[in-house]
């Protein structure tokens, strides 16, 4: 590994893309390898035993470019999959979502002494209890209302977007029942949410503080690469290089989407079998299977 290596960036579709984007902006010297699993998004609704084995798969397959860092920029991936796969991959520096996004709701929660902090996410990453515990080591009279949310993702993943009118049901019936219980913060605890941000804000109003991780969350892997001493210099690569997606389907859906969303054009994703990202699973964890 050295300055000069890529971050590994993966999530089960494009939600990643809006941690991504923050990541760009605050690293724009980095190279970031992006890996979406569109062919099995949603992974919120599938067991912890089958989502830690999608994770360690990718992570498997991308191992070979020697990556410095590996985010999970997905909610449901840090909660269920985080310690499993450090411990699999002992080398190699890993981190998640769900800290960066447990201290923004604190910091946005401010001096109220009992704030009421909602959090919408997937079932999986609700059923986990793992914003629960990160905010409530941070603030133990956080009050706290976790909303499963599952119909966002895939809504997301086929292109739908704010001004459609079952993304606005959907999200009418999800928020009611937090806002009559008036939360001062909202964390998206899900890295899809963010594309639909504006419209979440707008529906619950100016006096409810919207959070989206994606900034601690780059703030996070700057913090790690400097201390590491893995910065990549300024000016140092190709900037047609910044950005390289794989996927598992449907890629020219993808690649569309992703340059919607990040506002310039990006390079048709690697398609990749998942015979293949099976394989380099097993080689990691051999006896798995077997067993
Ligand atoms: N972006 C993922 C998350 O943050 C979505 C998980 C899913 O595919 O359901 O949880």
């Amino acid at each position: 590994v050295s300055p000069s290596s890529s971050i590994v960036v993966l999530d089960s579709g494009l939600g990643g893309l809006t941690v991504v984007r923050a990541l760009q902006a605050a690293l724009p010297q980095e190279h970031v390898l992006y890996f979406g699993d569109t062919a099995r998004v949603p992974w919120g609704n599938k067991s912890p035993a089958n989502v830690c084995a999608f994770v360690r798969q990718i992570i498997a397959y991308l191992r070979p470019h020697d990556p410095k860092h590996v985010l999970l920029a997905c909610n449901t991936a840090t909660a269920l999959a985080l310690s499993v796969v450090r411990g699999d991959f002992p080398g190699l520096s890993i981190s998640g979502v769900i800290e960066p996004g447990a201290r923004a709701a604190i910091e946005a929660a401010g001096a109220k002494a009992e704030p009421v902090i909602g959090v919408i996410a997937t079932e999986a990453t609700v059923r986990s209890k793992a914003y629960e515990r990160a905010i409530h080591r941070r603030r133990h009279y956080a009050r706290l209302l976790l909303r499963p949310t599952p119909l966002l993702v895939p809504i997301i993943e086929e292109g739908r977007t704010a001004e459609d009118p079952l993304v606005r049901l959907a999200l009418r019936q999800y928020l009611r029942p937090l806002l009559e219980r008036h939360i001062d913060v909202l964390v998206l605890g899900c890295t899809h949410y963010p594309m639909l941000k504006g419209l979440i804000a707008h529906m619950v109003g100016g006096r409810v503080r919207v959070i989206d991780s994606a900034e601690q969350c780059a703030e996070d892997v700057a913090k790690r690469l400097r201390a590491a001493g893995l910065m990549r210099a300024a000016g140092d690569g190709q900037s047609s290089e910044r950005l390289r997606c794989f996927v598992t389907d449907d890629s020219a859906r993808f690649g569309l989407l992703a340059s919607r969303f990040l506002q310039r054009t990006v390079d048709a994703p690697t398609l990749v079998p998942l015979d293949d990202l099976t394989r380099a699973g097993d080689a990691v964890r051999p006896m798995r299977r077997a067993g």
